[in-house]
């Protein structure tokens, strides 16, 4: 039986219908990118698994943990084949992401995330009961004092979170992380597992030269920090941090233990944007992650509309989508469900019902709009992965 012939038989049409495919399992060969009910997120495989291989071998060659956070796909399957690619775990934004991780037996969690307020804190030690490698991050004393007394005889895993320019969370380098420090140290129910530096401000600048410059200095008083630590005799075995913008740059920095860029597995237009060690364009990872729409109304000769529109994409950039199939093509916002396609000179044929795929402006809130994500050997799909902690944003 054909492909064309098994979906005919199977009425393989609606998202239903893929689901019926995915109950019988042996999607190999049935089901193929024109099939898809669009908007649909697509991941290119080899190009993820490229990307996979290369920052867990660069991690490595330089001797450094590599934890990618799982803020950008919240999807289980990625965590666990980046663990056995060699990751040593999977960073999580928000306890309720790291729980869903946790349930499909994810390890190695760190929740990057301050956990506050007492039905939190009891999930919190429930789930560090359960996992006991799990970590969290704390940026205050009453913090720390809350976790550790909900956590009773077993020992809750903290990092210090440090501000580094972000003026978001963290407690100031220095000093003032060396006090909440100290206050762990001395709690019974409590151990400190290291510091949290994520330079958010750092990842995204713009030339490689000043990204470097700004991640240095903002890394430069983590690696300090955790210095002070030491000479004061608080082992600190762990200085985690660095994104896909400053992998290559923190990695160089002494005292950075550990890893935790995110984007990295997919990429996105925001980072093409930002300029690589070679040129203007950051390519150093592929774009893997796609958004795939049809051509549902051509109302003229010079505009097409597709279905994707503030729902299929994330807003959050000035930028919207970019073509990846088509040349000479350039996508506007037209609502909720629907983006409008210039064409100033198109590299194919773009008439009703035409596919067009798109990279996504911003990689982690887009992926948050899906549940599942469709895995493509070239035109195949091979895979089907739930996006299980998608909206676990608690
Ligand atoms: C705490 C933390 N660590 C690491 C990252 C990974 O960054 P990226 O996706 O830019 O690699 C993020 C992203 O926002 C983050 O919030």
């Amino acid at each position: 039986m054909n492909r064309r012939t098994f979906l005919a038989a199977a009425g393989a049409c609606s998202l239903a219908d893929v689901d019926r495919l995915l109950a019988r399992g042996d999607l190999k060969g049935k089901l193929s990118r024109a099939d898809l009910p669009t908007p649909a997120l697509l991941l290119d495989l080899d190009a993820f698994e490229a990307n996979v291989a290369k920052m867990t071998r660069f991690a490595r060659e330089r001797n450094r943990a590599l934890r990618p956070h799982g803020k950008t796909h919240k999807c289980p399957e990625v965590a666990k084949r980046l663990i056995r690619a060699g990751a040593v775990g999977c960073c999580a934004a928000k306890l309720s992401e790291a729980e869903a991780f946790a349930k499909e037996g994810v390890t190695g969690l760190l929740v990057t995330t301050e956990v506050v307020g007492r039905h939190k804190i009891e999930r919190a030690v429930r789930l560090a009961s359960r996992h006991k490698d799990t970590i969290f991050c704390v940026d205050n004393a009453q913090n720390a004092r809350d976790l550790n007394e909900a956590a009773g005889a077993g020992r809750v895993k903290l990092n210090v979170a440090v501000d580094l320019h972000l003026g978001r969370t963290g407690v100031m380098p220095g000093e003032p992380a060396l006090e909440l420090a100290r206050q762990i140290v001395s709690l019974p129910n409590l151990k400190l597992a290291g510091i949290q530096a994520y330079a958010g401000s750092a990842s995204h600048t713009t030339g490689f030269e000043q990204r470097t410059r700004a991640s240095r200095e903002a890394m430069g008083k983590a690696v300090e920090t955790r210095r002070l630590f030491e000479a004061k005799g608080i082992a600190c075995p762990l200085l985690t941090g660095a994104s896909t913008g400053t992998y290559n740059i923190d990695s160089e920095i002494d005292g950075v233990t550990e890893l935790q860029p995110g984007s990295f597995i997919f990429m996105d237009v925001d980072y093409n944007k930002i300029g690589g060690a070679a040129g203007p364009v950051y390519n150093d990872f592929d774009n893997a992650l796609t958004v795939l729409t049809t051509v549902v109304s051509k109302p003229s000769s010079r505009f097409a509309i597709v279905d994707g529109g503030f729902k299929a994409f994330a807003t959050d950039r000035t930028f919207g989508p970019a073509p990846k199939n088509i040349e000479g093509i350039s996508y506007r916002w037209a609502g909720d469900e629907h983006g409008r396609v210039d064409l100033a000179s198109p590299s194919a044929p773009v008439e009703v019902g035409a596919r067009i795929e798109f990279i996504v402006p911003h990689c982690d809130p887009t992926v948050n709009l899906y549940d599942r994500i469709y895995c493509l050997r070239g035109d195949a799909v091979e895979a089907i992965w739930p996006i299980s902690a998608r909206g676990m944003s608690q």
